[in-house]
């Protein structure tokens, strides 16, 4: 029902320029929550999927990455679609326009995205109100919802772990985890923030503002070997609960890419994130428990993942280029 309704939406939302099809969708979502909640078939993950992920309680172990509902405008509908948690977000402090559009390409033959978003965020005060606003009318999910955290542009490297603070102290009490943002390829310099020392100050600084709920780091899959493993480190050592491998490649490899600006995901990000994420769970040593995502199209590379030794995973693009059953399909292919 769920993937018949997709397939006859989908070559209208593949015609339109894909932001604005993604406004489109979330935009229904968010103005029809009951209409929209109520034509969703209810499809949790099957018992014995459950996991626990640094103390949080997933029902399931696919989550909604950072990115897609950035801004919590659909927040109810993710566990319905099969979700066992949900990422929102990047905020940054300061509301932001983000990058020149057009910044989101598909290349559905390849089923790969290149985005050069650059954090376009309401910023964390419309956020914090609107999670406000679920909270307080008992509308929150049931599954653990992760608020990502960004910088704003205009802030300088030196002054970055005072934005990641910020949103981390608007977010308490609001947020059942919280991911520190250093990777996505958009934002100028941040990716420099891996390195050890910005990152064990960003990461302490969070760690002292927030005590109460686990922090993760999400981390790129552009560096090398060397590289990861010290940052795995590092980020161990300062304290967090867990590490989110990967975000987006500046890698190409899908013809029509070569030129553009921004972030690689999808199918063709899978093999190398993978090889980046086996490296993180290597490094991690069991010490912190790691997420996987990068190009999850199917029960079998959320499988792969697994079998490396992930405790959860993440989905962004399979999202747009399957169908929203496409969740209820991983967790019933994870059972068999
Ligand atoms: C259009 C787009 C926007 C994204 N925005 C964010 C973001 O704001 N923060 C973040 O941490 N990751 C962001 N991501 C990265 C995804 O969360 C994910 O790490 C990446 O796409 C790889 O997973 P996938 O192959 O399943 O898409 C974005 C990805 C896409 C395609």
């Amino acid at each position: 029902m769920l993937d018949l309704g997709y397939r006859l939406l989908k070559p209208a939302l593949f015609a339109m320029d894909p932001e604005r099809a993604h406004e489109r969708v979330l935009g229904v979502a968010s103005a029809f929550p009951g209409l929209v909640r109520g034509i969703t078939p209810d499809s949790p993950p099957p018992p014995g999927l459950e996991v626990d992920l640094a103390g949080l309680k997933l029902p399931g172990p696919v989550g909604l990455a950072a990115g897609l509902d950035k801004e919590a405008h659909a927040l109810r509908i993710w566990e319905k679609l099969g979700f066992g948690f949900v990422e929102i977000g990047t905020i940054t402090p300061l509301p932001q326009a983000g990058n020149a559009r057009p910044r989101i390409h598909r290349f559905p033959a390849h089923q790969a995205i290149v985005n050069s978003m650059g954090f376009p965020s309401d910023g964390m005060e419309a956020v914090a109100q609107r999670l406000e606003g679920l909270k307080s009318k008992g509308l929150w999910p049931r599954v653990p919802v992760g608020v990502n955290l960004g910088k704003n542009k205009a802030t300088p490297a030196e002054e970055a772990h005072l934005d990641y603070v910020k949103v981390t102290r608007r977010m308490h009490g609001l947020a059942d985890y919280l991911t520190v943002n250093v990777s996505s390829p958009n934002t100028p310099g941040l990716r420099a923030l891996q390195k050890v020392g910005p990152l064990q100050r960003i990461l302490e600084a969070v760690l002292a503002a927030e005590q109460s709920i686990p922090v993760f780091v999400k981390l790129a899959p552009d560096m090398e070997p060397e590289q990861l493993h010290e940052t795995v480190n590092a980020a161990i050592d300062s304290g967090v609960a867990g590490i989110i491998a990967t975000n987006t490649t500046r890698r190409r490899g899908v013809p029509g890419t070569e030129d553009l600006p921004g972030g690689l995901s999808g199918a063709p990000l899978f093999p190398f994130a993978l090889e980046r994420v086996t490296q993180v769970v290597a490094s991690a040593a069991g010490r912190v428990p790691v997420v996987g995502v990068g190009g999850i199209m199917g029960p079998e590379q959320a499988k792969a993942y697994l079998d490396a030794g992930c405790t959860a995973l993440q989905i962004y693009s399979g999202l747009i280029f399957k169908g929203p059953g496409l969740i209820r399909r991983i967790n019933q292919g994870l059972i068999a």
